[in-house]
């Protein structure tokens, strides 16, 4: 087993009494810390920014938390006709409080039931929140994306992934162990991570129709975040 699975395996067993908590619970109980937390991908969030085709003007931010990634978007595209999704109202409003000068609407909502709308934006980014959800929910958002998406348009995501099958297939056992454990619904949001593997994530990407679907890299101090980009 690679040491990846066994650091897997060890954080699990640690904390296998842990209740699980919710979705905007878990960020809005760390609202305090979470920038700091967040700061080791600086150099993600500017690659982000840095990849935007220079042509973008409008963008939908899935997930867009309190805006890190909108932090170099913004230096790059101070006009962006910008809308971010997010289901924490905290969240949201640490993002208004940093950039309430910008052409940017909020919207306090899940994104898998938000209307995006058909062929409205340039861009798509989600950073760091995708990993909380199974292939079958991730394939629908997709196509959604897709369909907002302009013609040509991008879709750039910047993601945990699972090195393995096994660290894939042990995340989602434990998922489903302490959701059952904890009675929660099938329909209810947790903060627990179970990426996909790459393949698996590219691959899910790809049923969309999307016309190229690629890995742009790894940065070299990290090879659990994966930059993937998708064209319309
Ligand atoms: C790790 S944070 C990333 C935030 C931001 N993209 C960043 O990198 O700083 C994940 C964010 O996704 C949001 N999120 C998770 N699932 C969501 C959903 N179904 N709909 C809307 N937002 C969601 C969370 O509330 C949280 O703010």
């Amino acid at each position: 087993m690679d040491r990846d699975y066994l650091e897997l395996k060890k954080w699990l067993e640690e904390t296998k009494d842990e209740p699980l908590e919710t979705m905007s619970g878990f960020f809005e109980a760390r609202i305090d810390s979470y920038e700091e937390h967040m700061a080791r991908w600086q150099g993600h969030y500017k690659w982000m920014a840095e990849l935007l085709p220079a042509s973008v003007e409008s963008l939908l931010d899935i997930g867009c938390g309190s805006g890190l990634e909108l932090d170099y978007i913004f230096k790059r595209f101070p006009n962006l006709q910008t809308v971010g999704v997010d289901l924490s109202k905290k969240m949201l409003q640490k993002l208004y409080t940093k950039h309430h000068d910008k052409n940017l609407s909020l919207v306090c909502e899940d994104y898998f039931t938000y209307d995006m709308g058909k062929e409205r934006f340039d861009a798509v980014v989600a950073f760091q929140t995708l990993h909380h959800y199974t292939i079958e929910s991730k394939e629908i958002l997709f196509k959604k994306i897709f369909d907002c998406l302009k013609q040509g348009g991008v879709y750039l995501e910047c993601d945990y992934i699972a090195t393995s099958q096994e660290i894939e297939d042990l995340a989602f056992s434990e998922c489903r162990r302490r959701r059952l454990r904890d009675g929660i619904k099938d329909d209810a949001f947790v903060h627990f991570d179970i990426p996909l593997t790459l393949e698996h994530e590219l691959n899910a990407i790809r049923t969309a129709g999307f016309s190229i679907v690629e890995l742009v890299g790894f940065l070299p101090e990290d090879n659990h975040t994966a930059m993937i980009r998708a064209i319309k």
